[in-house]
């Protein structure tokens, strides 16, 4: 049997998807993850012999060992995410996605670990202005997620310079769409249920932009920075993400008036919210030719029919939000 791959935070958002993907690649997962928001994300694959799982915290060094062992692949997605959870305990969103992450990147770089993807994200732009932003605009971290994120970034990038070791940074944009650890505190996840069940949905802002990416594009993506030869000449940090899919938060009332037919839709004034990026997706589409294959729309649609159809009986369920 071949090494297998090992996710952090593989029971979440994102890890779930990627998780299947990998799995119907016919490549053994390994997953590390301490479960915050539950297993029902990796439920239904108990019994799938090529998926192992460790629950273990990573800011304990000890795990590392057990978890890295006979891995030449690393995913790592575990960290405390969104700015709302970030605030809700900074000391533990500090120690797990900068001081933790850096450590245990340290550990896989020594136990010659081959390629390390690190989920960083698009929101280290911060205030982007009206210029598109590309890996090499300066960044301005608004939040404390943000900023655990860049420092990370910062402390990984600190090991490329190693004949084995190989770490890519993906900035995501902001995921939407479906998963079996689902979000509804994700923008678009957010409004398309609350189109289905309250029939109107208020937009706060409207100017801002945010690059949108579906989640199964961004797993789509991270199996690209696994197999894929890494840049050169360049920093190995991608902006993950389609052109096509950045929107000014107002856009999304089009979007949802098309998809959830007879919602009413506002847009309230500006919030204080001075968070915009309009991203570019140029390197990702030249390097490995990705491009995304679902639009928001989709997103809102696939949420919308799994709300209106019962399959999520009640997105207000706390264990949807990660904070
Ligand atoms: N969802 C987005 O819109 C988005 C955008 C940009 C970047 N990202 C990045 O993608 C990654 C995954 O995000 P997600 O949306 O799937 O979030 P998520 O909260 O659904 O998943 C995170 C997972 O990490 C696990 N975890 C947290 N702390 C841990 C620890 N100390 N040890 C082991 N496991 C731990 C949690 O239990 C959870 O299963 C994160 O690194 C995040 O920064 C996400």
């Amino acid at each position: 049997m071949s090494a297998p791959i090992l996710v952090t935070g593989g029971a979440g958002y994102i890890g779930s998807v990627l998780t299947r993907m990998l799995l119907k690649g016919n490549r053994p997962v390994r997953v590390l993850d301490r479960m915050l928001h539950g297993r029902h994300g990796l439920e239904d694959l108990a019994h799938d012999s090529n998926l192992s799982v460790l629950t273990h915290d990573l800011r304990d060094p000890r795990v590392h060992e057990e978890a890295l062992e006979g891995v030449h692949t690393v995913v790592h997605l575990a960290a405390i995410v969104g700015d709302k959870a970030c605030a809700l305990d900074e000391e533990l969103a500090v120690q797990t996605n900068w001081s933790a992450t850096v450590a245990f990147a340290r550990r896989a770089q020594a136990i010659g670990v081959h390629r390390f993807v690190f989920a960083s994200t698009c929101s280290v732009y911060g205030e982007g202005r009206e210029e598109t932003l590309t890996e090499e605009s300066p960044v301005q971290p608004l939040s404390l997620y943000a900023e655990t994120r860049w420092h990370a970034e910062q402390g990984i990038l600190e090991l490329v310079n190693d004949p084995v070791f190989e770490p890519v940074i993906l900035r995501f944009g902001t995921v939407y769409g479906l998963s079996p650890r689902m979000r509804f505190d994700l923008a678009v996840n957010f409004l398309a249920q609350q189109a289905v069940r309250e029939g109107a949905v208020r937009i706060f802002g409207g100017s801002q932009w945010r690059p949108f990416v579906h989640v199964s594009d961004i797993a789509r993506g991270i199996v690209m920075a696994i197999d894929e030869p890494l840049p050169r000449d360049v920093p190995p940090i991608l902006n993950l993400g389609d052109n096509l899919e950045n929107y000014q938060l107002r856009d999304l009332k089009e979007e949802l008036e098309a998809h959830v037919p007879g919602v009413r839709v506002t847009i309230q004034p500006e919030k204080e919210d001075r968070r915009t990026y309009r991203v570019s997706f140029d390197r990702i589409e030249r390097e490995w030719g990705f491009r995304a294959r679902h639009r928001v729309g989709d997103g809102i649609e696939e949420v919308a029919r799994a709300v209106r159809s019962g399959v999520i009986a009640d997105p207000r369920e706390r264990r949807y939000y990660n904070a």
